[in-house]
């Protein structure tokens, strides 16, 4: 694998799907073998759109295809567990779309079975391997504002979501905090690592999701984080980072930025701005060449995107959703998920 291209599997076909393929279409490095889909004429079209060569409209065949080295697994939340399940199961590595599993056993699962077959396994958490957030965290774990006290992070989208859609439907994970929510979360953890407890607070569709959620995380040491996400009103996707010798400011698309703000307390403000040679800010391909590097390194996770992290997020969008009320249909009761945080 060192020398030649690393040959990439698609399961499913819907919007992510397209644009990660575009994404490694473009990496010299990468090359797009096969893709599988519920149906044959949809892993047909989408074959045919990216130059695939192998199309497949069955999971078991594509994860029986021995010429691949890493599979995206882009399904809704709700299949996670089954598409990469059954990859891991098949030999194969996995990166797998967020929010990584409908909830933390589900996680842990997966996290077994890769260590069991020594395979790769990585959650698509594509903020982790955005160049400017890997700046920022290094600025905050350098000391460049103190000690962080205090993360500020909202991501929401005004729709409107049609009841049909995946984000109202609880059978496929529906609601703001899997799909939105993920990224505060993730984003508050990366630089404080998992809360000690959480409180939240939502407002439910009548289907049983969250169309919006705050969230209080809390930490052992003092610090706090204010999140927020929504499925019903396009917020300022922004991010603050306040610690006790100043504060970061991320704007719009804190996620993926082209820009962050540094102030130091007593010192003018710094701006810290995207690369352009890091290609467009939504692209993907930071997190395909993260991915690609660690399967040659012959490493089984990514520093960037640890295993570890993923869990630790997984068990407070549990938390946050044992507060707020929302279960999955299917869902093992609150006792047999992973053990809850401090309750509020
Ligand atoms: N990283 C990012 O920036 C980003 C952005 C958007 C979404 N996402 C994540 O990516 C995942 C997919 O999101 P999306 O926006 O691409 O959704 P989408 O457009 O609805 O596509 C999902 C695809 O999964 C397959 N699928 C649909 N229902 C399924 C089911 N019940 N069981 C198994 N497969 C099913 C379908 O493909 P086939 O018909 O081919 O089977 C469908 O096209 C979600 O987990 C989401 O959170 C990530």
């Amino acid at each position: 694998m060192a020398e030649q291209s690393v040959r990439w599997g698609i399961l499913a076909t819907g919007g992510i799907a397209a644009a990660f393929t575009a994404d490694l279409v473009d990496l010299p490095e990468a090359e797009v073998v096969a893709v599988a889909s519920r149906s044959q004429d949809s892993a047909d079209a989408f074959a045919e759109r990216f130059g695939i060569p192998r199309a497949y409209g069955d999971w078991n065949a594509f994860a029986d295809d021995g010429d691949i080295d890493v599979v995206y697994v882009a399904t809704p939340h709700s299949a996670h567990r089954a598409a990469a399940g059954l990859c891991l199961e098949a030999g194969h590595n996995v990166l797998c779309e967020k929010a990584f599993t409908l909830n933390a056993r589900q996680a842990g699962e997966l996290v077994a079975l890769a260590k069991a077959r020594g395979s790769f396994l990585m959650e698509a958490m594509w903020m982790y391997c955005n160049p400017l957030i890997r700046r920022l965290k290094a600025l905050v774990d350098d000391g460049a504002i103190g000690e962080v006290r205090h993360v500020q992070a909202d991501f929401g989208l005004a729709g409107p979501f049609p009841p049909a859609h995946r984000l109202r439907d609880p059978a496929q994970g529906g609601g703001a905090l899997l799909d939105l929510g993920v990224y505060p979360v993730s984003f508050a953890q990366l630089l404080l690592g998992e809360p000690s407890d959480v409180a939240a607070r939502a407002t439910l569709s009548a289907e049983g999701v969250d169309l919006q959620t705050g969230a209080l995380l809390s930490w052992d040491n003092g610090a706090l984080a204010s999140l927020h996400c929504s499925i019903v009103g396009g917020t300022a996707t922004a991010a603050s980072v306040t610690g006790s010798q100043g504060r970061i400011d991320v704007p719009y698309g804190f996620f993926f930025p082209d820009r962050f703000v540094l102030h130091r307390d007593g010192r003018d403000p710094e701006e810290f701005t995207a690369d352009p040679a890091d290609g467009p800010r939504n692209s993907l391909r930071h997190e395909a060449a993260e991915v690609m590097r660690a399967l040659r390194a012959g490493e089984t996770e990514s520093p960037l995107v640890p295993l570890d992290g993923t869990l630790a997020v997984m068990r407070t969008l549990d938390a946050v959703r044992d507060r707020i009320g929302v279960r999955y249909p299917g869902e093992a009761p609150e006792e047999d998920r992973a053990p809850a945080l401090t309750p509020a």
